[in-house]
């Protein structure tokens, strides 16, 4: 979606975020709707991400809960395009499909879209795409998802996808593609036909079980994709797919700025050392004064810092801490060399259990990949 006025101006779409997002106007404009109170009282008890707010709206989320209560169970679908090493954003979505695998007993389809980076990106290599995506599936393996439950699969190797693929794109015009994702999409022919690939992920359960209803958990760019799913779903006889969708988390540099692969100070990766990690954080944007004094006169605008949102949204569980940290913050007693010590031990705490857990990846990607149950049905079924 592409949208100005002189309030404000931003771009999202599955390619490019640009400007200061404005959620709620997304949302509208979308169509998607928020997760209200009564949704997150039957999800109890709430994941952080869900309690604090980062995933803010669904798509027919209530339908699916409804029908997962009366006895059919339904699956969960998300992915990554590998275009770079794994920043922390990109962890929230596979960590909440984990949560929501093992609350709700769901199967998870995990795509890794090296062709739509490949075909996106004019500086990446066919190698370099590949080489990505071995990597950032070492990390997705660390997450910690059920081996019979979770299939993980690169485009350019389970090329079985090509069948649903196929099947969907002959309910695609160009009319659609281009009114869904702008005129990006015709640069070149593997563009204009990578969305049927990405709906064919989204659509898969229904490929290899029958028709079975699809939660996606994704960042909200991602929408698009949905929508080209749930439009060609009842073509095939299949329930059209739902999504929970979150929020893009703030750079490191300035508050709704974006995180980006390709400037590396606007980001935490999962590779970073605990030195990398402290230099980020210590250079990161706040909400505080300009000088200690000022703080202590002033004080600060925790809704305005990328520090306090990291700890607010990832890491500080206790509502009753969350709200202590603010209120110190507006009252000058607290100063930003705190909130980044705290953020700096929580960051390198996370990023040393993940390293731990990336140690069984390679024996546990065997089973995501070909071994594990849902594995084997998916190669045998599609
Ligand atoms: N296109 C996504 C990316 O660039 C990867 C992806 C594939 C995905 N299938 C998905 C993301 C489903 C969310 C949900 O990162």
């Amino acid at each position: 979606m592409s949208e100005s006025s002189e309030k404000s101006s931003f771009t999202v779409t599955p390619w490019e975020v640009e400007g200061e997002v404005d959620y709620d106007r997304l949302a509208r404009e979308f169509g998607v709707r928020p997760i209200e109170e009564a949704l997150l009282k039957r999800m109890e008890p709430l994941h952080i991400y869900l309690r604090r707010g980062y995933f803010f709206t669904h798509r027919d989320l209530d339908i699916i809960l409804d029908q997962y209560d009366s006895g059919s169970p339904f699956a969960l679908a998300t992915g990554r395009g590998p275009s770079g090493d794994m920043t922390i954003a990109h962890y929230i979505p596979f960590e909440f499909t984990r949560w929501l695998q093992e609350r709700y007993g769901a199967d998870v389809y995990i795509q890794l879209t090296t062709d739509e980076k490949y075909f996106v990106n004019p500086e990446l290599s066919f190698e370099n795409a590949e080489n990505y995506a071995s990597q950032n599936a070492m990390d997705i393996a660390a997450v910690g998802f059920d081996p019979d439950k979770t299939f993980i699969f690169s485009n350019l190797e389970f090329t079985k996808i090509y069948r649903p693929a196929a099947r969907i794109a002959k309910h695609v015009t160009f009319a659609t593609a281009r009114a869904t994702f702008g005129d990006s999409v015709l640069r070149n022919i593997g563009w204009s036909f990578f969305p049927a690939v990405q709906a064919a992920h989204l659509l898969l359960a229904n490929f290899v079980d029958g028709p079975t209803p699809v939660i996606v958990p994704m960042g909200i760019d991602q929408d698009s994709f949905l929508k080209i799913a749930r439009d060609v779903a009842p073509k095939l006889g299949f329930p059209k797919p739902g999504a929970v969708h979150s929020r893009l988390l703030s750079g490191l540099q300035r508050i709704g700025g974006k995180m980006s692969a390709s400037r590396p100070e606007t980001a935490i990766f999962l590779s970073d050392d605990d030195a990398t990690v402290k230099e980020k954080i210590w250079n990161a944007y706040t909400g505080g004064q300009a000088t200690v004094k000022e703080q202590r006169e002033k004080g600060g605008h925790p809704d305005r810092c990328v520090v306090y949102s990291w700890l607010y949204t990832l890491f500080v569980r206790s509502d009753e801490e969350i709200e202590r940290i603010a209120t110190e913050c507006r009252s000058g007693e607290r100063l930003c060399g705190q909130c980044k010590k705290e953020l700096i031990d929580f960051l390198i705490d996370f990023l040393k259990r993940q390293r731990k857990r990336k140690k069984r990846s390679p024996e546990l990607l065997k089973r995501y990949m070909y071994d594990g149950e849902l594995a084997r049905r998916a190669w045998d079924n599609v």
